[in-house]
This record gives C-alpha cells, structure tokens and sequence, in this order.
C-alpha cells in the first residue's frame, strides 16, 4: 500500500516485467501498460503463473491504464531513455490530474531530469527522477534506488520503493536525496564508478594474465579468494565467476571469445563530463571512459601492436600487492565520486546525505562493496578538508597500500602494460600528499604569455612576474 498514490507502470520489457514482478510480490496493487499491447497479456500470463496476478491490471494501452486507476496516481516509466520519456510525457500530460506523479526511472542526464521536472510541475504534476541500479535481477528481487524529486512526491511513494528494495541489515536500500535531478545524479555518478571499478579489475586481471602468464580460470580463482577479504565486492564476486566460464562451443575460457571492445550507453561518460564541469576531475572515472574509447578501436590497436612491435614483458608480482593496488584503485574512484556529488550538490542546493548514498549502495546495486559500510562511517565522522582519503581509516589503509600499488603500477609501466586507471589512482594520491606542487610554472607561463597576473605567496594577488618589467 502507498501512502496516498496508486500505481502504474509504463513499459514491460525486461527490466520493467522484473520490477512489476517485485511490486506485486510485495503485495502493493499495480497497473501495467506497454507500448505494444500483446506484451500486457504476456507479461499478466507471467504474473499469473508465478501466483502474483491477484493485485494486477494489465490495460492496453496508458489512456486505458491512467482511467483504471484512482487519483492520486504514481506512474513509473521503464522505457529508454531519450526522446522515448518526453514523448511519454506528452502522450500522459492530457491524462493526468492535477496531484498526479510522474516517475522516470531509467538512466538519465539530470540536466534533462531538471528541464522535465520544471516541465511537468508547472502543468501541476509531480515529477521524479529515480536511478535504479541491479540490472534485471536487482530488479526483480531489490534493486538500490535513489531518488529525486519533491518530498511531497517522495511521501506518496516512499511506502512502495522502500518496500520493493534491497535491504541491508534489514534497511532498504533506497532513499530520497534531493529535488529535481539528485536522485539521477547520484545514479550517473554510481555509474562512474562502476565504469572505474570495472576497469580496475580487467587492467588487473591483464597484468596476471599477459604479465605473468596465469590463465583465466586460475586468475577466477585469485578473485573468488580476494571476494572473501577487503575487495569483497558483486564485481569482483562475478569476475571470478566470469574467469572460471567456459565457452560451451570451444571449450576455450568465455572471455577469450570475446571481442575486446567495450559498449558504454554514455553514463561513465556524463560522470567524466560533469566532473569536470564542475570544476572538478575524477581521473580514475576519466581513464575508465577513455579505456572504454580505445578498447573500440581493436584495428587501429592491432596496427599499432605491428608498427610498434612491442610485445609486453613478463611480470612477477604478488597477489597481495595485487589485491592492496586494486583496493587502493577502489578508494580513489569512491572518493571522487563523492567529491563530484558534493560539488554538484552545493551547486544545484541538493543537500546530498553522502553517508545515506554509501548506505544505499550496500546492497542490491552493481559497485556494492564491503568498504561502503566504512565510506558511510566515514562520512559520520571528521573528514579533514571534506577528502574522504583523509579520514582517519582510508589514511591508514592508503598509506599501508600505496607501497603496493606503486610496485604494481612501476612494474606495469616498465614493463610495456597498459594500467590507465592503476596510474591514474597513484597519479591522485600522489598530487595530494603533495604539499607545494608545480602549477606556479603554470602561473608563471600563463602571466608571461597573457598577462593573467598570479597570487603572491606573501598573499598579493593579481602580481606579474619580472619578464613584465
Ligand atoms: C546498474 C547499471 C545499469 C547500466 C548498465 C550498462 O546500475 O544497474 O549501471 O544502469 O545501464 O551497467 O551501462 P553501460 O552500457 O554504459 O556499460
């Protein structure tokens, strides 16, 4: 039961018929539509057969479906994102009351979340911008969701997204962070990571694999051990299972039949732009989109590996090293996610609860990860200049992993292997355990070409180097 809204649900596809499913397991009512209609009678079959139709109704079509159900509705729309959702939008405008909320919960760009809540309220309806992350078994059994929106429209529907979440030590894992484009922020930038996270974990499984020559399954195996200590985590946890696959057709490791070039839907990507937007720069997030880039270029790749005949050298590394550089890769892309939801956070006036976005990423989303717990303690307490690396554990965890992490990086770059997310993570620690950098020859080259004047370090600003005299 939700607290005043009755529910409906736009788009039956894979991910839509899972997340119905949750919904009627967890006994709330709901109403269904798809854009093809012989979908609805399928999806009702599915339902039924699972003993879950009790509290459906399917409608052909969203003008039948908006008619069935009583005022105040909540419609939640799982459709691609893009022009699909504005032109849902507008097929629901001439049905909807005044009350009404509107639910978007694909991935979107919260620039255009804020363009359609702004849209849609000055009609006199609620909109909300829900991540919802899992895939389409977090769907059907609890997803993380992060939401936002008014918090008129989260009240009407916070029953039903708590009720259908993961939980962790029986929370859900779901909360309300903010107005207008939050919640699908807070999603874009959990994306970023997961983008960083998993290309983590291949730049390490490429050093064990054409640096030291171990093959796919005994490196699964290395994983399925790192899953029960401090990289305890679902990507690592299906990378081993992943490495241990074999291809049914050839009997060959499944990852050695696949083509290694990376799809993205661009949400890696929005995190990388937006940080840098912002003022900010997430390398680790950065490295992951680029890699994703470059791993789709296989022939020009494969024309270099001729002109450049540079066959990679073999490594000798140790699994612990292995496994502190990749936690430490870990931490930093964590912690600049953060560091861009709070600088998108002062400057849209969301007031992200950045313990509350750990807490929700601890279960049923793609990067949870037993450090979440840690980052959300963290976030509770004193965090030198708001950097999640200073806090009194990620300190000491950094500073007795970093010797780990540069041997790996050192002996991946000597040795001709690609670690652009492994440097990127030691080029940060690095920079920010160092107190006087080099940008005041920055400051110098940009004054003498262009007479942009730097800060003194007596604190005179606006100052101009001798060259100007
Ligand atoms: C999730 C995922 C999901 C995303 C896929 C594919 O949290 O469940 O982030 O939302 O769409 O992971 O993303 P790419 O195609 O960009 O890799």
């Amino acid at each position: 039961m939700t607290n005043s809204a009755t529910l409906g649900l736009f788009g039956l596809g894979t991910m839509g018929s899972a997340l119905s499913l949750n919904i009627l397991e967890k006994d709330f009512a709901l109403h269904v539509t798809n854009h093809e209609p012989e979908v609805v009678g399928a999806f009702v079959k599915e339902a039924e057969n699972e003993g879950l139709a009790g509290k459906l109704h399917g409608a052909d079509n969203l003008a039948d479906m908006v008619a069935a159900m009583a005022p105040p509705r909540a419609i939640i729309l799982m459709i691609p994102s893009g022009d699909p959702v504005d032109e849902t939008i507008e097929k629901l405008v001439p049905l909807l009351a005044k009350g009404d909320t509107i639910i978007d919960a694909g991935n979107a760009d919260f620039h255009v979340t804020r363009r359609r809540t702004k849209h849609v309220e000055a009609l006199g309806f609620t909109y909300i911008g829900m991540g919802v992350s899992g895939g389409e078994e977090g769907a059907r059994h609890g997803p993380a969701m992060m939401v936002g929106g008014s918090p008129a429209a989260w009240s009407g529907i916070r029953d039903v997204i708590e009720g259908i979440a993961a939980t962790f030590n029986g929370e859900p894992c779901a909360d309300h962070f903010g107005p207008d484009g939050a919640g699908h922020f807070v999603k874009t930038v959990h994306n970023g990571i997961e983008y960083a996270d998993m290309q983590l974990i291949a730049e390490t499984y490429g050093l064990m694999r054409y640096g030291q020559g171990q093959s796919p399954s005994e490196i699964g195996a290395v994983f399925e051990r790192w899953n029960k200590g401090v990289l305890e985590s679902y990507l690592v946890e299906i990378t081993a299972k992943v490495l241990q696959a074999l291809d049914v057709q050839t009997g060959k490791p499944a990852v050695d039949v696949i083509v290694d070039a990376a799809g993205q839907k661009g949400t890696g990507r929005w995190t990388a732009i937006e940080a840098v937007r912002l003022g900010q720069s997430a390398n680790v997030i950065e490295a992951a989109v680029a890699a994703r880039a470059w791993s789709s270029e296989g022939k020009a790749r494969v024309a270099g590996s001729a002109i450049f005949d540079a066959p990679r050298d073999a490594l000798v590394l140790n699994d612990a090293d292995l496994e502190a550089a990749l936690l430490l890769g870990r931490i930093v892309s964590y912690a600049q996610g953060f560091r861009i939801l709070d600088a998108a956070s002062t400057e849209y006036d969301w007031s992200i609860d950045y313990a509350r976005v750990a807490e929700v990423w601890r279960a049923g989303c793609i990067i949870r990860s037993s450090l979440l717990g840690d980052i959300a303690a963290a976030f509770r307490g004193d965090l030198p200049e708001g950097q999640l690396i200073f806090s009194k554990a990620f300190a000491q965890l950094i500073r007795d992993s970093l010797p780990a992490l540069r041997r790996v990086v050192a002996a991946a770059v000597s040795g001709g292997h690609p670690v652009p997310a492994l440097a990127s993570a030691l080029g940060f620690i690095d920079t920010m355990r160092t107190a006087r950098g080099t940008a005041d020859v920055i400051q110098a080259q940009r004054d003498f070409f262009g007479r942009h004047g730097f800060e003194h370090i007596d604190g005179r600003r606006d100052q101009h180097g001798p060259w100007w005299d």
